[in-house]
């Protein structure tokens, strides 16, 4: 299996660098008002890059946290959503990610407030850091309307935070700040990293007992992911990954959760309960980013924001979108793309497939079916059904063999993502 994964996360990373080969001259027209975008469909996510001490082995665009700097990219934000609004779009989904969305609460809420009165907001998913995590701040997040709070943990263990570059919450007081946010969203996320350099399979296993015991809804295991052009001593340590310990971790995710009756909403996120809020690049076919090295799918075309501050700024002072990369997909990229986050998602509907390309996925995606269900990777589900025509009418989900592949895809595409990210913050597009 792990064989397969590697061929599978090899093709995935080549596909992912051709997916990623942009062009600087951005058609605005990619994204004109097409008048049915209000129906809910496009996701806003809302980069935050802003945080007080940065960890060596992130890979977001992320700057040290400066409150002047930070009051005027909200004023920014707001004229880049404008900008949306002008060309008609609405959106009742928003997720705001980081960096540390919650750096300047009173520019958050305010940005909320802003929200709201254009849009019919539906539901608002937004991550932060523990460090965060105190009383009148969830107050706020509360009153704010925040449906989905993801809280950045990493591990409970000490001596793999000192290494993660994490020492502003030690593993007890990641747990008090946890408790005080319990019970208090419809959802609450944690996130982890595992495969860290140094980190025991016997800590991380600690660290998912901690997760079951406290009794949190949602937990995401990210694999670690490299950031192969990081200069700074600290960071190098993080240049590549030793991926070969990393199914050993999986493992324990996978025969933890499952035992306990967890279910996979995504290859790495795990819930329990009744419906939970999970990753938007799975629900949502098409996001439009805003803020600094924030990302879109739009309608087949790929977009990414400028990751400079100082660049952001003048573009937006231009009344100019801050798209500094675009690449219209082709079909084929389209439709793999598509079947990536799918596959994310742990199930494939062949009828949205048909009613976003017009097409049957069978026709379409014949090849990689076919590859994913003869190594037993997905397969129908139970009310599956082969027609006289031999077309499979119903779903398609992964199997628990499935699902390491299936991580480490997202892993190859997200690293081929990284790379972009660090080439262009490296470079200031
Ligand atoms: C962008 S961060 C925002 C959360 C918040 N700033 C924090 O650190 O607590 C979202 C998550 O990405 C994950 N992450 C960051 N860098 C990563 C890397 N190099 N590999 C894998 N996951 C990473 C971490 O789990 C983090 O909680
Ligand atoms: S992991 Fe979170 S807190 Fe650390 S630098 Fe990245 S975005 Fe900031």
């Amino acid at each position: 299996m792990e064989i397969l994964a590697s061929i599978i996360g090899a093709v995935t990373r080549r596909e992912g660098r051709k997916f990623l080969d942009l062009n600087p001259d951005f058609d605005e027209r990619v994204v004109d008002a097409p008048g049915d975008t209000d129906d809910g469909q496009t996701l806003l996510y809302v980069h935050i890059p802003f945080c007080r001490t940065l960890c060596p082995f992130c890979c977001f665009n992320r700057y040290l946290f400066k409150e002047d700097e930070t009051r005027q990219y909200f004023r920014h934000l707001k004229k880049e959503l404008d900008m949306y609004i002008g060309r008609g779009f609405r959106f009742s989904d928003i997720y705001f990610g980081g960096g540390t969305p919650t750096i300047l609460m009173d520019e958050l809420t305010d940005f909320i407030a802003y929200l709201r009165r254009n849009f019919d907001v539906r539901r608002i998913s937004l991550e932060t850091t523990a460090r965060e995590i105190n009383p009148p701040n969830i107050k706020l997040l509360k009153a704010a309307g925040v449906n989905r709070l993801s809280i950045g943990v990493q591990s409970f263990d000490d001596a793999t935070l000192k290494t993660m570059g994490r020492t502003f919450c030690s593993g007890e007081e990641l747990k008090e700040k946890l408790r005080l946010a319990q019970g208090e969203f419809e959802t609450l996320n944690i996130d982890f990293v595992f495969n860290f350099p140094g980190q025991s399979i016997e800590k991380f296993a600690e660290d998912v007992a901690i997760f079951k015991n406290m009794g949190i809804d949602q937990a995401t295991f990210y694999p670690l992911m490299a950031s192969p052009h990081k200069k700074n001593a600290l960071e190098r340590k993080f240049n590549t990954v030793d991926t070969a310990r990393e199914k050993k971790f999986y493992d324990i995710i996978l025969r933890e959760l499952f035992e306990d009756g967890y279910k996979a909403s995504t290859a790495w996120c795990f819930s329990r309960g009744e419906k939970m809020i999970d990753e938007y690049i799975v629900d949502f076919d098409d996001y439009i980013g805003i803020g600094a090295g924030s990302v879109s799918i739009f309608r087949g075309n790929f977009l990414i924001n400028t990751f400079s501050l100082a660049k952001y700024g003048q573009l937006i002072d231009s009344d100019r979108l801050p798209v500094v990369g675009w690449r219209r997909l082709s079909d084929r990229e389209y439709r793999r793309y598509y079947l990536l986050t799918k596959l994310t998602g742990m199930e494939i509907d062949p009828q949205k497939f048909q009613r976003r390309f017009h097409a049957d996925i069978h026709d379409k995606l014949r090849l990689e079916l076919t590859f994913l269900r003869l190594f037993g990777l997905v397969r129908g589900k139970d009310n599956f059904e082969v027609t006289r025509k031999g077309v499979h009418k119903d779903n398609f989900e992964v199997t628990r063999r499935g699902m390491y592949p299936v991580s480490v895809m997202m892993r190859e595409f997200f690293a081929a993502l990284n790379g972009l990210r660090e080439d262009y913050i490296e470079k200031q597009i």
